[in-house]
């Protein structure tokens, strides 16, 4: 018997496998909506300008290749910081927090999720119902124990108000309540001001540590609208915990640009949290790949750069918002009734159609219309053309 004979073979990632499945279609109708990333109308995923003079300017001063340590590209983690907190909290907080690059969120995820089951293994991490998947097989690599709270109401296509106010209250003090900070993924329905502040109380109330993933600022209610929630949190609570990732605002998905930022009561205790998340970073993968830090740097720090990121950024917010109206007119006019006028108050890219697992089948295997199989629609996937086909095959399969 030699040593990976007895390998087992693990199922592909189903979204992965959509990806393949989409690619291997000859259709020449076929509609992606399945896809997890911003798509113009031409359906390329564009690299920003500001992201492209960054190159080019990285690309002259950069003198060596040799290692950086443990906070990668200089300068990298005071600017993310900066842009997490904003002005004022920037001033107010700056000295609580211990920052590190991680590659992605998913990265950063990894290790903070590490940091909590070193601090309290017997910490439950509650995630919302449903949330991004990959959020539970990362928690649950770290040993930790994931609970879900109710969040959405497939149904009523609404957040589940009552019921996840009921699940949070089970939530021990030294428990982590995981929450997404704005343009929820998958449903696109984001907590109210009401539901912030409620979470607010109960990390004060009770000791529980608030952990925000930022996935998409700048996609939902604007730049800085996006992080108002945040921010009125991060103001009062002692600690908390947030993930950010610069893959779909900057459009630095394969480059892996993410950081790991934990407020802590104060400056000593940050000093001590982030040797930690030094540690827990050198024993994985030692040090963070430097070239997309380097490159958000650039975009981050110089006022023009920056200028022209937010500027395009808000034309790709503007756009799938514009997507998001044109998508439920069409299907209030095509089923005769408002049932889709959540699609138009949501947040970000994604949205989910109630639909069961066999309509989703049958418009992938019949018409070749492809979603995630909890009905997570992509609105970048839409163009006018594909919103009418799409809406003439969906009251088919749906009413
Ligand atoms: C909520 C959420 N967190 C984290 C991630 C992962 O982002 P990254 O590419 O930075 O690892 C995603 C990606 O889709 C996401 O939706």
């Amino acid at each position: 018997m030699t040593f990976f004979a007895d390998t087992k073979k693990l199922p592909p990632d189903s979204l992965l496998q959509l990806i393949t499945d989409f690619r291997n279609d000859p259709s020449p109708d076929k509609i992606d909506l399945g896809v997890g990333v911003y798509q113009d109308e031409h359906g390329k995923t564009p690299i920003f300008e500001a992201v492209e003079l960054a190159q080019r300017r990285l690309q002259a001063d950069e003198e060596s290749k040799t290692y950086l340590g443990p906070l990668g590209w200089p300068g990298f983690a005071d600017e993310v910081r900066k842009l997490v907190l904003g002005n004022t909290l920037e001033e107010k907080l700056a000295d609580r927090f211990a920052v590190l690059p991680k590659p992605g969120s998913s990265g950063a995820l990894k290790s903070t999720g590490t940091l909590v089951h070193r601090l309290n293994a017997a910490a439950k991490i509650w995630l919302p119902d449903p949330t991004w998947a990959n959020h539970i097989p990362i928690f649950q690599s770290c040993d930790l124990e994931t609970k879900p709270y109710a969040y959405y109401d497939n149904d009523a296509t609404s957040l589940d108000r009552e019921k996840m106010y009921a699940d949070l209250e089970k939530a021990d003090a030294g428990d982590v309540i995981v929450v997404h900070g704005a343009c929820h993924n998958p449903t696109g329905e984001d907590l109210s001001a009401e539901d912030w502040q409620y979470l607010t109380n109960l990390a004060l109330e009770k000791g529980i540590v608030p952990f925000i993933d930022i996935a998409y600022q700048g996609l939902g209610q604007g730049f800085d609208e996006d992080m108002e929630n945040v921010r009125g949190l991060l103001d009062v609570v002692p600690e908390a915990i947030i993930c950010y990732s610069f893959s779909k605002n900057m459009g630095l998905y394969r480059e892996r640009v993410g950081a790991a930022l934990v407020l802590t009561e104060n400056t000593e205790i940050a000093g001590r949290v982030q040797s930690n998340l030094n540690e827990i970073a050198r024993r994985s993968y030692s040090m963070p790949p430097s070239y997309g830090g380097a490159l958000a740097w650039y975009v981050l720090s110089d006022p023009d750069l920056n200028a022209s990121w937010r500027k395009e950024l808000e034309q790709m917010r503007k756009r799938v918002l514009s997507l998001r109206g044109q998508v439920t007119d069409a299907l209030s006019a095509e089923f005769g009734d408002n049932r889709f006028q959540y699609i138009k108050s949501q947040n970000g890219m994604f949205s989910r159609l109630p639909l069961a697992p066999e309509q989703i089948a049958q418009l992938k295997s019949e018409s070749s219309i492809y979603m995630a199989g909890d009905g997570r629609v992509n609105m970048c996937g839409f163009t006018p053309a594909k919103i009418e086909r799409f809406t003439e095959l969906l009251v088919k399969v749906a009413k």
